[in-house]
């Protein structure tokens, strides 16, 4: 990537002093993928969350200060059932909760979550339970400069960090919007292939790994493909990106996008919420958003379509477009949807075995460190080489020399709290 951060410019003898420390300091090596990023925009990006009790979906969407509604419809959940942000939702469903993911001090992460504490909460049980292992006791810790995790007060507000990706919302230049996903103990690589319709290959690609193994805890950075917008700068919902199979609420609850199947053009009509909403029709045209006209002509279909242009202060922007086809679409397909969900269907942790893969395809970049995300500190992925454990990646290097300590030590202090 051409944007690199200090991360990966540490020298070798960097490397290894921080692998020194590392040593001393990490206690579990639960890993994660960090990207480095430049600039301040955010992007949009997924959580794999588990409920961890009955929570009402309101609950959930409070959990991470998100709108219920956009996580119903990033879970092609059916948002006409009455009073379904009341619905409750059983313990252990699995759900994607989209967020905003920010560039925080070099690094992709979501900090605009806080969760206000409760009687006998712990940071392991807030980390491990309440937020289904997406962060860690430590990087709470570190987050709330706590000193005495001991002695957490009622009410307290804390920020919880959580993991995102955004890889520029791309995977193999094609559209994706990444799921950060927490490796259960019964999870292979394979299966998770699987599930999300993706290659071993990718998923390594992705996750700058060094071997297929996995551990329970890991968080891994998973590509969905995705239809992107192309909402002017100034939206509020610019980069709005859904990921097949799936819908997106915006413009203040008037309009809804979908994705798939079929193609994987960004499809947006009015939502079915929509109440009082400013003028969803195209300039010159009796069209509204969604609606398209055809007419067969000699030389193919004239398509006349009238689509939705983003969110601009307020106001729902459309574009009238025509173009010639050379058959007419038919009529627009739509993502099935599911009625809000009462109880856990297991889906198959161990789904169908993917078909054989072609390895290696082009030359694998990869474009992010796999670093613990349980201890203190980062690991650090050695320049040009993907690491596996780091304790592996760590024992590669020469322990020679031990300038640069000063230096490195700067750095650690910095990632330290870029990362946590
Ligand atoms: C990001 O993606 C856009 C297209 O979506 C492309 O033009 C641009 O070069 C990409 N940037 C990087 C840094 O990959
Ligand atoms: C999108 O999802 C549909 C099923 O909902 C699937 O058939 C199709 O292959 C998916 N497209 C891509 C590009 O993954
Ligand atoms: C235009 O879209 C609206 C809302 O989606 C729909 O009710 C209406 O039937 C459509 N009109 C045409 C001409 O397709
Ligand atoms: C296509 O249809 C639009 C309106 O329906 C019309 O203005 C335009 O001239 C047509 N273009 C062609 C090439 O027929
Ligand atoms: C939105 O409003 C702000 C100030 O109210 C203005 O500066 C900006 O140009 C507007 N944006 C667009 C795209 O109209």
């Amino acid at each position: 990537m051409a944007n690199q951060s200090p991360i990966l410019n540490l020298s070798k003898t960097q490397f290894f002093v921080f692998c020194v420390s590392l040593a001393n300091v990490v206690l579990v090596s639960s890993k994660s993928t960090i990207e480095p990023c430049s600039n301040s925009d955010s992007c949009n990006a997924m959580l794999g969350y588990t409920v961890y009790t009955e929570l009402k979906v309101s609950e959930v969407a409070s959990l991470f200060q998100v709108d219920p509604i956009a996580i119903l419809t990033a879970n092609a959940i059916d948002i006409s059932y009455p009073d379904v942000e009341n619905h409750i939702l059983p313990s252990q469903l699995f759900l994607k909760v989209p967020i905003t993911c920010s560039c925080v001090d070099g690094i992709r992460k979501s900090v605009s979550t806080h969760y206000k504490t409760r009687p006998s909460d712990t940071l392991s049980s807030i980390a491990d339970s309440v937020y289904s292992g997406l962060v860690s006791a430590d990087q709470i810790r570190e987050a709330n400069s706590i000193s005495d995790p001991s002695v957490l007060d009622v009410g307290q507000n804390l920020v919880v960090p959580l993991p995102c990706t955004c890889f520029n919302g791309t995977d193999n230049s094609l559209p994706a919007i990444y799921l950060s996903y927490v490796v259960k103990p019964v999870d292979s690589l394979t299966a998770i292939a699987a599930k999300y319709s993706t290659t071993i290959t990718d998923l390594m690609n992705v996750n700058a790994m060094g071997s297929t193994s996995i551990k329970a805890g890991d968080i891994l950075a998973v590509p969905l493909p995705a239809c992107a917008s192309n909402f002017p700068k100034g939206a509020s919902d610019f980069g709005l990106i859904v990921p097949n199979g799936s819908y997106a609420i915006s413009a203040s609850h008037c309009v809804q996008c979908s994705c798939g199947p079929g193609s994987l053009n960004l499809y947006c009509m009015p939502a079915s919420l929509a109440v009082s909403c400013s003028s969803m029709q195209c300039k010159n045209s009796n069209l509204m958003v969604g609606n398209y006209t055809t007419q067969q002509t000699s030389a193919g279909c004239n398509v006349s379509s009238c689509k939705y242009g983003g969110f601009v202060n307020g106001t729902i922007i459309t574009t009238l477009s025509t173009s010639l086809q050379p058959r007419c679409p038919g009529p627009q397909k739509f993502p099935p949807l599911i009625a809000p969900p009462s109880s856990v269907i297991r889906d198959s942790i161990f789904a169908p075995s993917p078909s054989p893969q072609s390895e290696g395809v082009g030359a694998l970049t990869p474009r992010s460190s796999l670093v613990p995300a349980t201890g203190s500190l980062p690991g650090l992925a050695p320049i040009g080489g993907p690491m596996g454990r780091s304790s592996d990646a760590c024992s590669l290097v020469n322990p020679s020399t031990t300038s640069g300590i000063a230096a490195f030590l700067f750095f650690s202090f910095k990632l330290l709290f870029a990362i946590l």
